[in-house]
């Protein structure tokens, strides 16, 4: 598969704006990622382009490290085009977050997502993250109540960088 990994850059923002609700299922999600991060967050977001399709964004990860705890990376939004999941494109912009965030000197990332979001859970305990102890459950999962937004549940999760995640370029 001709895809390609690059950093984000503003270009990317309104192609991405206009697919994201769909890419989530038709979810509202617009709202919740703001053109910032292709401005402000360049050396952390990355995006996937499908070089047969003439560049076309195909998957991206939006994150940061943390002003509070510089040894944390968080990753905000990842998304894959509905056409292109199943097939690593989602395991390499991860690889290549954590290989950015190590070379940062991150030792560990972080994410959340809802507890509806069943093929985000399985993606992030795919990749190596453990979901943090919650004070409810949904489904077995750990769900942290009232946590973002209004009244919203979230697991979070927590994958430890070691010296190999620098090696990986995916
Ligand atoms: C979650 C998402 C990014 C995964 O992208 P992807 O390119 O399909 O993932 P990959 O093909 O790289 O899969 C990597 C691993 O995760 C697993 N995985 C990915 N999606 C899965 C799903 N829906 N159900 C079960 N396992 C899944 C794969 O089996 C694979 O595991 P393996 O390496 O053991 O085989 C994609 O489904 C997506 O964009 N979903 C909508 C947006 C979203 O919910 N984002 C996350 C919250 S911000």
């Amino acid at each position: 598969v001709p895809i390609r990994l690059r950093h984000a850059e503003p270009a990317d923002y309104p192609p991405i704006i206009r697919v994201v609700d769909e890419w989530w299922g038709h979810r509202a999600m617009a709202d919740m990622l703001p053109r910032l991060f292709f401005v402000h967050f360049q050396s952390t977001s990355f995006v996937a382009v499908d070089e047969e399709e003439d560049g076309r964004v195909v998957g991206f990860v939006v994150g940061f490290v943390s002003q509070t705890d510089p040894g944390q990376a968080y990753v905000h939004f990842v998304g894959v085009d509905p056409g292109y999941r199943g097939r690593g494109v989602g395991q390499s912009l991860y690889r290549r977050f954590f290989s950015a965030a190590r070379g940062l000197g991150c030792r560990e990332v972080l994410a959340v997502t809802s507890p509806v979001n069943r093929g985000s859970i399985a993606f992030h305990l795919a990749m190596g993250f453990a979901a943090l102890p919650g004070d409810a459950a949904h489904d077995d999962v750990p769900v942290a109540t009232d946590y973002d937004g209004r009244g919203g549940s979230r697991v979070r999760f927590r994958h430890a960088l070691t010296d190999d995640d620098l090696a990986i370029k995916g």
